[in-house]
């Protein structure tokens, strides 16, 4: 069985109310539904742990108990925290497998604070604007490095 670990921070609880123009109208939930069923297309022996938290202590816990476990990657959007989170960065280095770090909007097209990434320097890869699906791609690209596709 491949376990994969997702990791969302601060506000993205409230995806769907939350600036819908920006996020999109889907909850956490129903990514978290939409993005399990469209992976397991593609690899059925998957079991996905998801993870939310509006606390960066707890993040940064979750980060450590990561490190002890049997992930193949971590895909983590560290939503604000990636603007200023040396805690998370260094807790990120704990992980030995790969990490790609997430963002539905282009962090880029918006204002500059946000153009200052902490924590992506501890992430293996970037995946972002692309709105719901940068968790599938997350996960999927993962399934590719590690040739673990069933198609
Ligand atoms: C975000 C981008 C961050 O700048 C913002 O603070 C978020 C969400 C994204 O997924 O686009 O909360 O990480």
């Amino acid at each position: 069985m491949k376990k994969f670990l997702i990791i969302n921070g601060p506000n993205l609880n409230f995806l769907g109310k939350r600036e819908p123009e920006v996020y999109g109208s889907m909850s956490l939930e129903e990514i978290k539904g939409y993005t399990e069923k469209k992976i397991k297309k593609f690899s059925k022996s998957l079991e996905i742990d998801w993870f939310q938290s509006n606390l960066e202590g707890e993040i940064v816990e979750r980060i450590q108990q990561a490190s002890d476990q049997n992930y193949e990657a971590l895909i983590i959007n560290p939503a604000a925290y990636s603007h200023t989170s040396v805690a998370i960065l260094d807790a990120l280095k704990l992980i030995e497998y790969k990490v790609v770090e997430v963002h539905l909007s282009n962090t880029y097209n918006r204002e500059s604070f946000r153009h200052t990434r902490l924590t992506a320097k501890s992430s293996d890869a970037i995946i972002e604007g692309l709105g719901k699906e940068v968790y599938f791609l997350g996960i999927f690209s993962q399934l590719v490095e590690e040739d673990f596709l069933d198609v």
